[in-house]
């Protein structure tokens, strides 16, 4: 038999209680290490919300003077100005990094998601990358937050072009741009929001893609149509600014209520499983809000969209954006983005798998190299997830069910965080100053972070195999691990399946170093890797004992999906949700940290809020309530041929890169334009409409 540390574990278990309880005693909690310097390398130029646009009527308005001549003049389309809100959000050119820009050319990504279809509010996913980010809008918008200043903080105007507070501060009214057209034509108007809010967002058999529920807007939120244009939330608290965030990218987006409304199973005759799966990806031009339409999907090789005829932003001389043409979605894998994009065959890249940083470094210091590289602050991380459900969230089986009690024990939970040696882990992904041990929680570096209030319990595996023996789990049949107690799981060896997703070697390399680290422990823990959909579907199911996963924008903003940050509703949470029987089976500590984040959401003192993330980071991290394992930079590489891409944007942050660069008005000087369109001077084809002109 081999050898192993377990084979202690009986003589310390007869040491009794008093000895388990000295061990608890010593297993204090430090401060984490300050993470090693790594300064971004661009700053954002921060300006006020109003300096990037506004919305107003200009005097006359332009497009791309192939639709003007094909379709306008042809009679196949409305002229621009009809096609227009009666106010369109106008970019200010002051803020453009390089100005009014020119019409043409493609955005090439390459992306390793695959779309589901394009139902994005009944559930399904795009295929990331920022396919869903280009085609839905949505109330507000975040992205671009990343260049406002400090004390003009709050999410864009976006869908809804402006908002008042009633002044009890209960009642938000919010006008929605007036006279604005889905990219098919079909009115954009208050029946997409109803329909959003009442049909999928409050229905719980709908689960939109990003996870909205009622939850995140407020417990008892109510909202209503008071006309075409204009919607008024009544909130239980005061002025709860906060849920403006959630308006935002992924958690208010509306759909094209007049074409999945006939789907949804209230209007219906579908299930609801119909209802989501109404629009498959060879379903084309998709009726968007966003600036650019499907036109043609070829599996596994690319989704091709188009402009959309009917954007409703344009720029301060009143061209119609957005400047590209074309938007490609290569179906790769998310290495390949990387490769492709600093070898020049693709033009963006978010850099996130540290695997990969030396040699992209390396190939994009040269001075003719075709893209730009740039790494911003450390805002990808990764947590180990524990499933904290203990009333059959996921439906499990005994020995599930077995290891969600030790989940749900914190002394299993310390021996955990103890047994992971997080500088091996980081180093092992890249050596160099860029990953930093992350214990969990917010992460170092972020606006709310206080390292006083973080408690890290460095890597300690006698504390950690001691832990595990003072909970019972004693190798008793000696083959290596360690067994359930008697009565429990039948006594079987601790078997715990541990999720992760394969289209990321960062995510599965992390979780097999897991998976190595609970081997002399004791602890046999068994790969789960499924592919990005598999697994997003199995972790908002419940099924999983353990999962590592890249970590939401909570972590980082805090203010973005605020109430991700902890189980506040039935099923809004990551890693707890309600079990069978429709309850959510919180710990004590979880209730402090649901309280936490209620405050947080109903004040808007920013000291009290600080106050209020301390607080919440202390129990956080003494509870070890994820177990963190690595937070390092990521690194923007887009084209150099590409205008308009702001300093100092972040792949990461209120929202990812694709969002942050605001991609509507990002444009190729006429002059530098390859010529990589596939489906030049057409148009996303409607209804008895435009046809694409060949
Ligand atoms: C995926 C990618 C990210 C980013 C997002 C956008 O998650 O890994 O880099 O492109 O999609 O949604």
């Amino acid at each position: 038999m081999r050898k192993h540390p377990i084979a202690l574990t009986g003589a310390s278990l007869l040491m009794g209680i008093s000895a388990f309880a000295v061990y608890a005693q010593s297993v204090e909690p430090t401060t984490p290490p300050p993470p090693p310097e790594f300064a971004a390398q661009s700053e954002p130029n921060f300006v006020g919300i109003s300096d990037i646009f506004e919305f107003r009527a200009l005097d006359s308005y332009s497009e791309p003077a192939w639709i003007t001549e094909n379709f306008v003049n042809e009679g196949k389309l409305p002229p621009v100005e009809e096609r227009l809100p009666v106010e369109p959000m106008v970019y200010k050119t002051a803020n453009m990094p390089d100005g009014i820009g020119e019409y043409g050319d493609v955005m090439r990504h390459v992306i390793g998601g695959r779309p589901e279809g394009w139902n994005y509010i009944g559930g399904q996913s795009q295929g990331w990358g920022g396919i869903d980010i280009g085609m839905y809008e949505c109330l507000t918008r975040t992205g671009p937050l990343f260049m406002v200043r400090a004390d003009e903080l709050e999410p864009l105007p976006n869908l809804a072009k402006s908002w008042e507070w009633s002044e009890d501060g209960h009642e938000l009214t919010m006008h929605l741009i007036e006279g604005a057209k889905w990219s098919d034509g079909d009115p954009f108007d208050s029946e997409d929001i109803m329909f959003y809010w009442e049909d999928n967002v409050l229905d719980p058999n709908v689960s939109p893609l990003n996870g909205a529920t009622p939850q995140s807007f407020g417990e008892g939120t109510t909202l209503e149509a008071i006309d075409e244009y204009t919607i008024k939330w009544t909130f239980q608290e005061a002025f709860p600014t906060q849920y403006l965030y959630q308006m935002a990218y992924g958690t208010f987006c509306p759909g094209p209520s007049h074409i999945l409304k006939p789907e949804h199973p209230k209007y219906s005759d579908n299930t609801y499983e119909e209802y989501k799966n109404a629009f498959p990806p060879e379903y084309l031009n998709f009726p968007v809000m966003g600036a650019w339409v499907p036109v043609e999907y070829r599996p596994n090789d690319i989704i091709v969209l188009r402009r959309n005829p009917y954007y409703w932003k344009v720029d301060e001389e009143g061209n119609q954006l957005p400047y590209l043409d074309e938007m490609h979605y290569r179906l790769s894998t998310w290495a390949d983005r990387d490769v492709q994009a600093v070898a020049g065959s693709g033009d963006f890249s978010n850099l996130e798998q540290a695997e990969s940083y030396v040699e992209a470094l390396r190939r994009s210091a040269d001075d003719d190299a075709p893209a730009r590289l740039q790494f911003g602050a450390r805002t990808i991380g990764y947590a180990l997830q524990m499933n904290m459900s203990g009333n059959g969230w996921g439906d499990p089986d005994a020995r599930a069910q077995a290891v969600r009690e030790l989940n749900r024990n914190l002394d299993f939970r310390k021996a955990i965080t103890m047994a992971i040696d997080r500088q091996w882990l980081g180093d092992a992904l890249v050596r160099g100053p860029f990953t930093a041990i992350y214990p969990g929680g917010l992460y170092a570096g972020t606006a709310y972070y206080d390292a006083e209030s973080t408690a890290y319990y460095p890597y300690n595996f006698e504390e950690a195999q001691a832990l595990l023996d003072g909970l019972g789990l004693v190798d008793t049949d000696g083959n290596g691990v360690r067994n359930f107690p008697e009565g429990t799981a039948g006594g079987q060896d601790v078997e715990i399946t541990l999720l992760a997703n394969t289209d990321y070697a960062t995510d599965t390399n992390l979780a097999e170093g897991v998976i190595a680290m609970m081997e002399p422990l004791g602890l046999r823990v068994i790969a789960n890797f499924q592919s990005g959909n598999a697994r997003d579907d199995m972790q908002d199911s419940g099924q999983f004992d353990w999962s590592v996963m890249r970590q939401p924008a909570e972590y980082i903003s805090v203010v973005q999906n605020t109430v991700g940050l902890a189980p506040v509703g039935l099923r809004n949470h990551q890693f707890h949700r309600a079990g069978s029987d429709g309850t959510l089976d919180l710990l004590p500590f979880e209730e402090e940290l649901v309280d936490i984040v209620n405050a947080f959401v109903a004040t808007d003192d920013n000291a009290e809020r600080a106050e209020l993330m301390k607080e919440y980071q202390r129990i956080f991290t003494e509870n070890v309530y994820s177990v963190g394992l690595t937070q390092y930079p990521g690194a923007l590489i887009i084209n150099k041929r590409f205008a308009n891409i702001p300093a100092g944007a972040p792949i990461f942050m209120f929202n990812w890169a694709e969002d942050n660069i605001i991609r509507e008005r990002v444009y190729v000087p006429a002059e530098d334009q390859p010529g990589y369109e596939l489906h030049p001077q057409t148009l996303p084809d409607v209804p008895g409409g435009n046809g694409p002109v060949s």
